[in-house]
């Protein structure tokens, strides 16, 4: 079985849609969701499916020990990063190389990098007046929405689209691929 952890900050869809995919799965499991935002709906998420989950305090996460320790204990093989927002430490990054899974909503490298999340990122793309946009999953490294593309999919951009009904039409896809996208990769790594 392969284990892995869910960080997320907000609302919690991605991790809903993982969790769904891979209930009763026979080779991975999600056995832990992560944190950083005291009221954010994905604990009630993880309680829905009857996954324990863990608020990370900011000291602890980015100067500490980045709750590595709690990673281990419970068998986590990789971590999947599901709108979470903090920057994730060294030792993650070491303990977990090419591990490490995160999911933007835009076709990087365009509109990424620090402060391009949730709607600045669709508010950026109809600035531009792109006429299509997207979503990235990638491999995480030290650097914000930097590591090696894992799959990406395009949709288009409607001349009408506000900053929220592009954002709804990318979060399903987000939806849509994230959970398969994780399955095929972490099933294709040496556990
Ligand atoms: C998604 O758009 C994701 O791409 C971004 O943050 C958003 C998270 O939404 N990184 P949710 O919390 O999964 O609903």
């Amino acid at each position: 079985m392969i284990r892995l952890a869910i960080l997320a900050s907000g609302g919690g869809s991605n991790a809903d849609a993982i969790l769904r995919y891979f209930a009763g799965h026979p080779q991975i499991r999600i056995v832990l969701i992560a944190c950083n935002r005291k009221m954010a709906g994905v604990y009630q998420i993880a309680e829905n499916h009857g996954v324990e989950s863990i608020h990370l305090s900011r000291e602890r996460f980015q100067s500490g020990d980045g709750y590595l320790p709690v990673f281990r204990e419970k068998q986590v093989r990789g971590l999947i990063l599901a709108g979470f927002l903090w920057k994730l430490p060294p030792t993650l990054i070491q303990a977990y190389t090419h591990r490490i899974l995160n999911i933007h909503p835009a076709l990087l490298p365009k509109f990424g990098g620090q402060g391009m999340y949730g709607i600045h990122v669709h508010q950026a793309v109809l600035a531009a007046h792109e006429t299509e946009s997207g979503i990235t999953i990638h491999r995480v490294d030290e650097h914000y929405d930097n590591g090696d593309v894992v799959f990406q999919t395009a949709c288009p951009v409607d001349p009408h689209d506000t900053p929220e009904s592009l954002g709804k039409r990318i979060l399903q896809l987000e939806h849509q691929h994230y959970p398969p996208t994780i399955e095929n990769y972490f099933s294709q790594l040496p556990n």
